[in-house]
């Protein structure tokens, strides 16, 4: 797990960030970074390259290996300050909270600026990343921006996507994004997942997904990740989040993937509230309606 970089945030100085951010730029062009390049890349002398080096390692922000020569590379708490920093300095964060998810592919927390915010770290290609390195301590150069760039990619989609849907279509409200993070209005409710709808709500909420689902599909989306774990439900409705696998309608694909989506969604309250959803269901039917923008309603 990668560990929250908050609280070292007001220890690190601005020298600390030109070093974090000439190690990023230089990890545009190979995975270990020379130290002999730092200075160019952060605008430090030697010797100041040389003390802030130990700082971030003794951090854990950066890492260091000498292979033909000494090179460091971030870590991913180097890649979450340096977003953090930024996000803070623009006045989108003013404090931190607690953590709201812990993923595979993400870490959310709660932050806050004039209300309460949810600031979600992506992680996509952390884990292939790690995988591949223990496996084979390859030295080669074409592979070696990958989770970086993986992670910051899957942050600017999630954001572009959240900002074409809102606010027509229930989704949280996007408010910034830096790197691979994204910072957006902290939802209202609890995971449907985790949730026990009432009999009579229960055809009600499966509806109103998929009414969501057929406006995000006008605006050009199929979200692609349907699941129990990615719909919010509070008092006054629904929230569909966690968007960055989002594929456009005019995907060769498209239409496998909104059978998918209704695949899990329908299979989910069918197993859940198997007295409820009238057996003849078809998911495959309401994907069709939605795609053909003409769903109304779910027949009970
Ligand atoms: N805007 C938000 N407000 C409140 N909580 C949130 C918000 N966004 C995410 N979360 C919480 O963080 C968790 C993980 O978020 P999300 O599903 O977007 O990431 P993920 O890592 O892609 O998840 P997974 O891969 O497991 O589906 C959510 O299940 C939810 O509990
Ligand atoms: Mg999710």
């Amino acid at each position: 797990m990668v560990r929250n970089v908050a609280e070292l945030l007001a220890e690190l100085d601005s020298e600390d960030f030109y070093l974090l951010s000439g190690i990023e730029q230089g990890m545009r062009f190979s995975e270990w970074v020379q130290r002999e390049k730092l200075p160019k890349f952060s605008g430090l002398t030697p010797e100041e390259v040389e003390y802030r080096l130990e700082r971030c390692l003794k951090r854990g922000l950066i890492e260091k290996k000498t292979i033909q020569y000494e090179g460091y590379t971030l870590q991913f708490e180097g890649y979450d300050a340096l977003a953090l920093r930024a996000l803070v300095e623009r006045d989108t964060i003013a404090e931190f909270g607690s953590p709201l998810g812990v993923g595979k592919e993400s870490d959310v927390y709660e932050v806050k600026s004039y209300k309460p915010l949810a600031l979600k770290y992506h992680r996509e290609g952390y884990t292939n990343f790690r995988e591949v390195h223990r496996e084979r301590d390859y030295t080669s150069e074409n592979r070696h921006v990958s989770w970086l760039y993986t992670a910051r990619k899957a942050a600017e989609r999630e954001y572009e996507v959240l900002e074409t849907l809102y606010p027509d279509i229930s989704v949280p409200r996007p408010i910034d994004q830096n790197r691979h993070a994204i910072v957006m209005e902290k939802m209202p409710g609890v995971e449907l997942s985790r949730t026990r709808l009432e009999d009579d709500q229960v055809l009600g909420v499966l509806e109103l997904l998929c009414w969501e689902l057929t406006r995000a599909y006008e605006y050009g989306y199929v979200h692609a990740d349907m699941s129990e774990y990615n719909v919010f439900v509070a008092e006054d409705g629904v929230t569909i989040f966690d968007w960055p696998q989002a594929v456009s309608t005019e995907h060769e694909h498209a239409g496998e993937f909104l059978d998918r989506d209704l695949t899990n969604l329908v299979g989910y309250f069918r197993r859940k509230y198997p007295r409820i959803v009238p057996d003849d269901l078809e998911s495959d039917a309401i994907a069709a309606e939605i795609a053909a923008g003409s769903f109304e309603s779910i027949p009970r």
